[in-house]
């Protein structure tokens, strides 16, 4: 197994103070920064760009970036965002036509390629690319927003991943995301998860200086 990181969904940052925000929780000690992509046609909700993950490295930023694309078609953004500097790229398969090739060209960019599985969204398509994955991230939530509920029959579904992981012998991430909290991530990591995202758990915090709130999370291990 490979260690735990934790990433937070910025989705729930104040983007007027982005920047600050990032550092603020990488001083903090969480490990990679979760971006979410969102293009109002595949989910009902509009976001950031490769404009802003170029701008979070020109700031300063050397975290691992784990882009999470939530859009259709998904092929055409994905070289601006490994221009950008994101670590990884992750895309679900519903909003690619040939996710085999789309999973190569992640690679060939240099970047880490990831496949997203929706709640209702089967396991199937791993079987034959199992090879060309270095991430799988299970959505605990429908895509769109943050501050969901996490659904419980993801557990179920971690099981089932880790253990597919595990036979095949591949070196593979498997990350969760949405409505992670200090509540049920020792759950979720005892399920077979090795990457955490939590949006509203860290961003959401009383005080938006106080990025503490990662060590609460991180203290449920
Ligand atoms: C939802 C996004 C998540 C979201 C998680 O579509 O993919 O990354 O920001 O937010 P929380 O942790 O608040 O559920
Ligand atoms: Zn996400």
């Amino acid at each position: 197994r490979q260690t735990d990181l934790i990433a937070p969904s910025i989705l729930s940052a104040d983007f007027a103070r982005l920047g600050e925000e990032v550092d603020n929780v990488i001083k903090s000690g969480a490990d990679v920064v979760h971006f979410d992509v969102m293009d109002n046609h595949y989910v009902p909700n509009l976001t950031i760009g490769p404009l802003v993950c170029d701008a979070l490295r020109k700031h300063g930023v050397t975290a691992d970036i784990d882009v999470h694309l939530m859009v259709k078609p998904v092929d055409r953004i994905i070289p601006d965002f490994a221009k950008a500097g994101a670590t990884y790229i992750s895309f679900h398969p519903e909003a690619s036509e040939h996710v085999d090739r789309t999973l190569q060209m992640i690679r060939e960019l240099g970047c880490k390629a990831g496949l997203v599985f929706n709640p209702a969204t089967s396991l199937d398509v791993l079987e034959y690319v199992m090879d060309k994955v270095d991430l799988i991230l299970l959505m605990s939530v429908n895509p769109g927003f943050g501050g969901q509920s996490f659904i419980p029959s993801t557990l179920t579904k971690l099981k089932q991943c880790r253990k597919l992981i595990d036979e095949s012998g591949y070196d593979i991430r498997l990350e969760v995301d949405g409505g992670v909290k200090d509540n049920n991530i020792k759950e979720i990591k005892e399920a077979g998860a090795d990457m955490f995202v939590a949006g509203s758990a860290i961003f959401g915090a009383a005080n938006p200086d106080d990025a503490n709130d990662y060590e609460t999370i991180c203290g449920k291990f």
